[in-house]
């Protein structure tokens, strides 16, 4: 039976968490972590950032981002960073003993631990029913050898993604494969 949940908590599940990388004007990195955000236009990736975060400060100032798949092995980095400012705390990345290096591509800092990351160039920011909607074109996507298969592709079940349950404000990892996409649902095709 259906219950009638009202919309005071709508949700989607999962979410994804995405560490998302910047520097400062003064070249400090801030990461942050954002649960609102998604893949679009293919090459493009879109991020739904509250107006007072320090990384949305430091994206109109350098025009660029890079983000990452949180992974379980860092949970405790990734809820940190979701919790602490850069605005409010100025050795906000330095406790979390993490490592940065400077973009090749991009004007923003990798985090090295993280497993997949995005690197990317601004296209656009704009209001989106309160909250700023930050878009830009992934130039590059870098991965950790050890989590490709041998088709030289992310294997998702060797990432160990970490995924946001915004019902219940917990996190998951994502599970083990159990389809092929585009193949599981052929024969119903043939009716
Ligand atoms: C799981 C999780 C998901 C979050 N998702 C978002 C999000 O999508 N957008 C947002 O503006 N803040 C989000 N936050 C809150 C920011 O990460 C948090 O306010 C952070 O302190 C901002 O850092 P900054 O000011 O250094 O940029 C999330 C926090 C957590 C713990």
């Amino acid at each position: 039976m259906l219950k009638d949940l009202g919309c005071s908590l709508p949700a989607v599940y999962p979410m994804p968490v995405l560490m998302v990388a910047t520097y400062g004007e003064d070249g400090k990195v801030d990461v942050m972590t954002v649960a609102w955000g998604s893949i679009c236009g293919m090459d493009k990736i879109a991020l739904y950032l509250a107006k007072d975060r320090k990384t949305l400060k430091n994206i109109n100032a350098r025009k660029a981002f890079t983000v990452s798949l949180a992974d379980e092995a860092h949970l405790k980095e990734i809820d940190f960073l979701g919790t602490a400012s850069g605005n409010t705390m100025s050795d906000k990345f330095e406790r979390t003993g993490l490592h940065a290096v400077k973009s090749k591509n991009v004007d923003a800092p990798v985090v090295e631990e993280f497993p997949v990351t995005m690197e990317c160039k601004l296209e656009e920011v704009r209001d989106c029913f309160g909250e700023m909607q930050v878009v830009g074109t992934i130039v590059n996507v870098l991965a950790e050898e050890k989590t490709l298969d041998e088709a030289g592709k992310v294997n998702a079940e060797k990432i160990n993604a970490v995924i946001f349950d915004q019902f219940r404000n917990t996190y998951y990892t994502s599970g083990k494969e159990v389809a092929k996409a585009w193949r599981v649902g052929a024969e119903l095709m043939k009716k």
